[in-house]
């Protein structure tokens, strides 16, 4: 599927952004391990989430959706029962490492696979650790990638530094942990976002910091306490919004109850460097999670700037919206030690250089990063999102400032996180 966006003038108004993707994914499968009825309120209805879903339904959790409202009927984490049928994760690594993680510790047999661009990105991080805490785990190239095959029980503890700052590692082995006798304790590079410590603390998992900051579990946990959960709007989304409205000639947009988790907010930082107008208001917190409002004004032009792999964590993925703000800026903006974009959704480095480069942005791949030498203007034209939702929202944000109409092929690829994207934007540029 096509779409076109024609140069907007202003981006003004408000709005309200989809549920957290990451909270989501999480707030279905902690709830599937309680032993009660579990309301979860703003869940996103899009397909990432709906696999987590929908495989949770066939491990025998009753699960009732309406829209974004959801009841859990946890079954426990003894209650799960093996899955008749093949696991399919979609387009959701998300799903993949944490069920992974989850099913490494029950003690029967289970099949995932994705979609193709799923199984191609690499499952060795999570399987290696599983496969050394007692999981038997096989698939394609030995484990390394989807579909894999689980046969989980018997974990024993692990003392686990993993090589990459990724939350989906580490959730994959706490869940795991949950499930082992005795203490985890898991270290990583980078701080990745934390969804997974503070829910697992909300649901009364005894979780703790050990002076070094490693994360340490001690299991087995017989069973989650049930609690409500109100998912935030989800921070990745609103940055499509964020952008726009900084590099907006004129306007101001208010986007409504964000998620501001500082392991999430680089995004925030980022766009405060390069000189955009954003203020935070209504800070309050839900279910351990903090969150706010978010103002944003345009008419100033954004500077380029540098990002440096510390900073990769906190922005991962932002990075493709980032490089459309930094293509508008004055001067240059190097992102560098971002490499893990290479195994996203599709080859994020490679794809934003070819098709922001196609829109007329001046962008270079580097092996880890990106060079963007930014512009007043860009001339829009054809591109394509490589079926990466993220690559087809930064592209119509771009399209937006472009000189001449852009037109976007593969924008259904938006349905995995963010329905509604394109109406939306629509909106704020009446
Ligand atoms: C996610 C973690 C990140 C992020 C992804 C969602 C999560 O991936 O890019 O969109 O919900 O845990 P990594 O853990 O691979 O960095």
């Amino acid at each position: 599927m096509q779409i076109k966006i024609e140069p907007a003038e202003h981006c003004r108004g408000a709005l309200s952004v989809p549920g957290d993707k990451s909270i989501s994914h999480r707030a279905i499968i902690l709830a599937s391990l309680t032993e009660e009825v579990v309301g979860i309120e703003g869940f996103l209805d899009a397909e990432d989430p709906r696999s987590t879903l929908v495989c949770m339904q066939a491990l025998g959790v009753k699960i009732e959706q309406q829209g974004t409202l959801i009841r859990v009927h946890g079954a426990g984490i003894n209650g799960l029962r093996e899955p008749s049928t093949i696991l399919d994760a979609g387009n959701s690594g998300t799903t993949a490492r944490l069920l992974t993680g989850l099913l490494a510790g029950r003690p029967f047999y289970a099949v995932l696979t994705g979609d193709s661009s799923l199984r191609m990105r690499p499952m060795a991080r999570v399987t290696e650790p599983l496969k050394r805490m007692g999981a038997c785990i096989d698939g394609r190239e030995s484990g390394r990638l989807l579909p894999l095959s689980i046969r989980g029980g018997g974990l024993t503890p692990l003392v686990f530094h993993s090589p990459v700052a990724s939350a989906q590692v580490k959730s994959a082995v706490l869940l795991a942990a949950l499930q082992a006798g005795g203490r985890t304790e898991i270290t990583e590079p980078g701080i990745s976002r934390d969804h997974t410590e503070r829910m697992l603390q909300h649901f009364g998992v005894p979780l703790r910091w050990g002076k070094q900051g490693e994360i340490i579990l001690e299991g087995p946990v017989k069973s989650l306490k049930a609690e409500q959960v109100r998912v935030p709007g989800d921070i990745s989304s609103a940055a499509f919004f964020l952008v726009a409205g900084a590099l907006a000639p004129a306007g101001e947009l208010l986007i409504h109850e964000v998620g501001l988790n500082p392991t999430r907010t680089g995004l925030l930082d980022v766009l405060d460097r390069m000189g955009a107008q954003i203020t935070i208001l209504n800070q309050q917190e839900n279910n351990g999670e903090p969150v706010g409002d978010i103002l944003v004004r345009g008419g100033k032009r954004l500077v380029g700037v540098d990002i440096t792999a510390e900073m990769i964590p906190r922005l991962i993925d932002e990075i493709p919206v980032l490089a459309v703000a930094a293509a508008f800026a004055r001067g240059t903006t190097r992102i560098e030690g971002a490499g893990e974009l290479r195994v996203k959704e599709s080859d994020r480095l490679h794809v934003l250089s070819q098709e922001l480069g196609k829109l007329g942005a001046q962008i270079e791949e580097l092996p880890d990063g990106l060079t963007i030498q930014g512009s007043r203007a860009i001339s829009g034209g054809s591109v394509s999102s490589h079926g990466d939702h993220r690559i087809a929202m930064a592209l119509a944000v771009a399209g937006l400032f472009a000189e001449k109409e852009t037109i976007i092929d593969g924008v259904e690829s938006v349905q995995v996180s963010f329905p509604g994207f394109f109406d939306r934007l629509k909106d704020i540029t009446r």
